[in-house]
């Protein structure tokens, strides 16, 4: 026994007579939390790291040991094997779970990877006065955790949050504070949305005016009105310097980036850039970025293979600069009519022998025959696909993964077929409709934008609804391994400000984690509301979060 180990024996039943702390709100919930009397005091203490964890893993517990001397005003620091404080390599642990076992001498955390040590790490954090978020001093506040018995791990692999940069654009500095707060709760995956018919935003090197042009749009639609424009010359992209920070930023937060680029449709800004990519019809095309919100019928020539080569020098690129094994080809919501006069396409349809058939027509097989030959190239750099539901109309190639947003269906259809499975359905994970049941209170949503033409007859996508979500709901018992995750997405066409942004992530942000994250048995609504109210929506008041406040 070390002189560290003796002494805590000498003083645990001392220790042990502390009353219990208060119940820490974690949001997401452990898996399984037991809380005893005592406390630990977190002063000054030293940690000890596993020398078998990586550099992240170290660098994750160092950092943590900064804040707490930063806030407290006592050193902590990371020493060799005598802290009170271990984090030891535990390679029976799940991916991405931990356990922290904590007595009134002594902490003990055991994960086997870096994301278990972070998830572990930001628990500690939300048991701890709310000042270790912000780094100022706080020397008066109680710097003890509860003793305690802690085993968690995520429910689904797969945790992911979108941002469509494109309609909107977002700052990095905001896309970074956006990629802080998912990792407090324990999200995994950025689905960065980077191109659009209202602009292209990304850094392509073979095509330069895909972001001198394509970035660019001269104004804007005015709230729902397609008629109007405010003639501000509006845009922005992102270097590769740029992205390949935020790849690090998110690596560093246990977070992958998933691009995507959006094809065979929503291409309008690409084609403004090269609109030898466009279809030739009965008149002349002209392609501008486009100023209205809806589906533009311009789309790709897929039937050139200019045009292919295009899009393989681009996921080329895009394959090279995202580390992550998944790139997002999009697929959803194009529009086939060009395609149906196009000659280049109608001769490719006659080559490859594509036929109307069972109710699936030759253009939808056409973009078939597009994603499966982009998902050929990327698996040839090491890469797997993910598309929107729409993917599945017609034939799809073994190992593409669906990402199931037009409801349920979709996801389901595609878990039974084997195909792997993203849920993020409209009608649970759409962050960009409205929150409240009284549209007049709320701020302009999309929601507003079809109830104006009457065409909203959904509830409201409160809180509420978000956090009752089962992701599992009708999905064939066999089919559910497919179910990797779900998803919230978040698109911005009435979303212009980094205030309104955040007012419509969060909270349901923080819903979907435990949707996410607990296992079914382990939610409850009234516990989550709770926690909001005591700790989390505090702790983004912190942060300098904007949320929406509880109804
Ligand atoms: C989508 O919302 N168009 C995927």
């Amino acid at each position: 026994m070390n002189k560290l180990s003796l002494l805590a024996a000498l003083l645990l039943p001392l220790g042990a007579c502390t009353p219990k702390l208060a119940e820490p709100h974690i949001v997401p919930a452990p898996q399984s939390m037991e809380i005893s009397d005592g406390a630990l005091c977190l002063k000054g203490i030293t940690f000890n790291c596993d020398p078998s964890f990586d550099d992240k893993s170290f660098a994750a517990v160092e950092e943590f040991a900064a804040q707490l001397s930063a806030v407290n005003g006592k050193k902590s620091q990371v020493s060799g094997d005598d802290g009170a404080f271990c984090f030891v390599k535990d390679d029976s642990i799940t991916p991405e779970g931990y356990s922290i076992s904590v007595t009134p001498a002594s902490a003990e955390v055991r994960a086997s990877d870096f994301n278990g040590v972070f998830y572990a790490l930001q628990t500690i954090k939300q048991m701890l006065p709310l000042s270790i978020y912000g780094g100022q001093p706080d020397r008066g506040a109680d710097w003890r955790i509860p003793c305690c018995e802690i085993e968690d791990a995520p429910r689904f692999a797969y945790r992911g949050f979108h941002l469509d940069c494109c309609r909107h654009f977002f700052s990095i500095d905001e896309v970074k504070k956006i990629i802080d707060v998912m990792s407090i709760f324990k999200y995994n995956r950025f689905h960065w949305h980077l191109t659009e018919d209202q602009g292209w935003r990304i850094q392509i090197d073979k095509y330069p005016r895909l972001t001198e042009v394509g970035a660019w749009r001269n104004g804007t639609m005015v709230g729902g009105d397609w008629n109007s424009n405010d003639g501000i010359r509006y845009g922005g992209f992102y270097t590769k310097d740029e992205i390949r920070d935020i790849i690090a930023y998110a690596d560093a937060r246990g977070i992958t980036v998933i691009p995507e680029i959006d094809l065979p449709g929503h291409m309008q800004a690409a084609l403004a850039s090269y609109p030898e990519l466009g279809c030739k019809g009965s008149q002349p095309q002209s392609y501008e970025v486009w100023t209205i919100w809806g589906v533009s019928k311009q789309v790709l020539n897929v039937g050139s293979e200019k045009t292919m080569q295009f899009l393989e020098d681009v996921l080329g690129e895009v394959a090279d600069l995202f580390p992550g094994e998944y790139i997002h080809i999009g697929g959803d919501e194009c529009p086939r009519d060009e395609w149906k006069t196009d000659p280049d396409c109608q001769a490719l349809i006659k080559k490859l022998r594509l036929k109307d058939k069972d109710g699936v027509s030759a253009e939808a097989r056409l973009q078939n025959y597009v994603t499966a030959r982009m998902q050929k190239f990327l698996a040839g750099k090491g890469k797997k696909i993910i598309g929107w539901d729409e993917i599945l109309e017609g034939d799809l190639s073994e190992g593409a993964t669906v990402m199931s947003w037009r409801g349920t269906k979709g996801g389901i259809k595609a878990a039974s077929m084997g195909y792997d499975v993203i849920m993020s359905p409209t009608t649970y994970c759409y962050f960009d409709y409205v929150q409240g049941h009284d549209l007049v209170k709320e701020p302009f949503t999309i929601t507003h934008q079809w109830a104006s033409n009457k065409e909203w007859e959904e509830d409201p996508l409160t809180l509420e609804k978000v956090y009752g979500y089962e992701p599992l709901a009708e999905i064939p018992a066999e089919a559910q391994k497919h179910i990797l995750g779900v998803q919230c997405n978040m698109w911005t066409e009435y979303i212009a400000e980094p205030d309104y942004l955040e007012f419509m992530y969060f909270p349901r942000a923080l819903a979907i984690s435990e949707v996410q994250w607990c296992n079914p048995g382990n939610k409850d609504e009234s516990r989550f509301l709770e926690s909001l109210a005591l700790r989390a929506l505090p702790l983004l008041e912190q942060l300098g979060v904007k949320y929406r406040a509880l109804d």
